[in-house]
């Protein structure tokens, strides 16, 4: 037997796996057509932590916005329950196949933040539930609008979502005991669509300009092909410019106050767009206040972007969370179902009580409002719009 056969066996294994997908990508349709369904399904799961507090606020809020669409049969809204920690680790599945089964039967899902256990947890090394359940439901594009109008920041990130190093992230080898793989997979299938959605979003909004960046010059092979497909997508949209960055360069570049205002919509693959969209949000007044959607053509997700605040629980804070990530989140989910109206009238809800009028303000500690007291707020905002 070969000293590396073990390895080269796990290398088949992931070869296969990932082919196949490819093939899966050939085939798959077009984004569901949300006018056509008689009912849309909402999944609302609480998560960990903080999660169940915020997301029930947000769920509270959409019921009165839906109020005459679930009295009508249109809309139904579920709460999912077993994506907590607890249950996750008691099957040790990042996501239990029943809660699975009941997220695929939904056709949007709001998602609170969810516990990834890491070295040194009291938890096994489960994969975390966000990335299993971008896997598990196709959800590629991480779409994450960051807003600052007083800086003439309007930029939307979108983050390829089921490729790059998260595909195998929990499949990497220690081939000896001093020499470890981790691997990173980008498909032609994988690229291209990540490329469309953020032209099609650029064509549909008025936008001039999309931005990809990648680190193609040093990761010639998997960057190279996002980037390659990135250009042919580009081809397709003559009136959009289309221009090319470095990772780093453009980290850079979004605090430069006289440059960052141009970058309009920016394409990139995943850890690239993990790191820069928790950069971006920090301007508007950090991962607290950025939502963010994960759509697929079947499903589609919406979460807040920062994690479950464990620290806030042991310390008796859970109830003053900040809850306007998942509350944009919400809003970002009406958007895309169509409810266009209900979706601005909370995104102007969220305005004024986080950053006009702020009779109330969130601080995360007692000398700060509660998440109810904050959720109530906001509905008396948009019972008088
Ligand atoms: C995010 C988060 C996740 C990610 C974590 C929780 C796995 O940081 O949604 O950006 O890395 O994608
Ligand atoms: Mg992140």
């Amino acid at each position: 037997m070969g000293k590396f056969d073990a390895v080269l066996r796990h290398f088949e294994a992931i070869l296969e796996q990932q082919a196949e997908r490819v093939e899966r990508l050939k085939d798959e349709g077009d984004f569901v057509d949300y006018s056509k369904l008689d009912r849309i399904v909402i999944g609302v799961v609480g998560g960990d932590g903080i999660g169940p507090m915020i997301t029930g606020e947000a769920e509270r809020i959409l019921k009165v916005l839906l109020h005459d669409e679930i009295a009508a049969g249109k809309i139904e809204i579920r709460d999912i329950e077993g994506l907590t920690i607890e249950n996750r680790v008691a099957h040790n599945q990042p996501i239990p196949d029943d809660v699975l089964a009941e997220l695929k039967q939904c056709d949007v899902i709001l998602k609170g933040p969810t516990t990834t256990p890491q070295k040194g947890d009291p938890w096994p090394n489960i994969e975390s539930a966000n990335v299993a359940m971008r896997k598990a439901l196709d959800l590629f594009a991480n779409v994450r609008p960051v807003k600052v109008p007083e800086q003439g920041i309007d930029w939307t990130f979108f983050r390829e979502n089921t490729e790059g190093e998260y595909a195998l992230g929990s499949q990497g080898v220690n081939a000896t005991d001093d020499l470890a793989f981790d691997f990173k997979v980008i498909t032609t299938q994988g690229a291209e669509r990540i490329a469309r959605a953020a032209f099609d979003f650029a064509r549909k909004n008025g936008k001039t300009r999309v931005t990809a960046v990648t680190k193609a010059n040093v990761i010639k092979t998997t960057d190279g092909k996002f980037l390659e497909c990135c250009r042919k997508v580009a081809a397709e949209y003559p009136e959009i410019t289309f221009d090319e960055w470095y990772i780093d360069i453009m980290t850079a570049k979004l605090v430069d106050e006289k440059r960052r205002r141009d970058f309009q919509v920016v394409v990139l693959p995943n850890l690239y767009g993990d790191i820069i969209t928790d950069e971006a949000a920090e301007f508007q007044g950090g991962v607290g206040t950025a939502g963010s959607s994960n759509l697929g053509k079947r499903y589609a997700m919406f979460e807040a972007i920062h994690g479950s605040a464990p620290r806030m629980v042991k310390e008796g804070r859970a109830q003053y969370a900040d809850l306007s990530s998942v509350i944009r989140a919400a809003a970002m989910l009406l958007a895309h179902i169509g409810y266009g109206a209900q979706a601005d009238k909370l995104t102007r809800a969220l305005e004024i009580c986080g950053q006009t009028e702020r009779k109330l303000v969130m601080t995360g500690r007692s000398d700060g409002a509660t998440g109810r007291e904050f959720g109530d707020y906001i509905l008396e905002t948009i019972a008088k719009m």
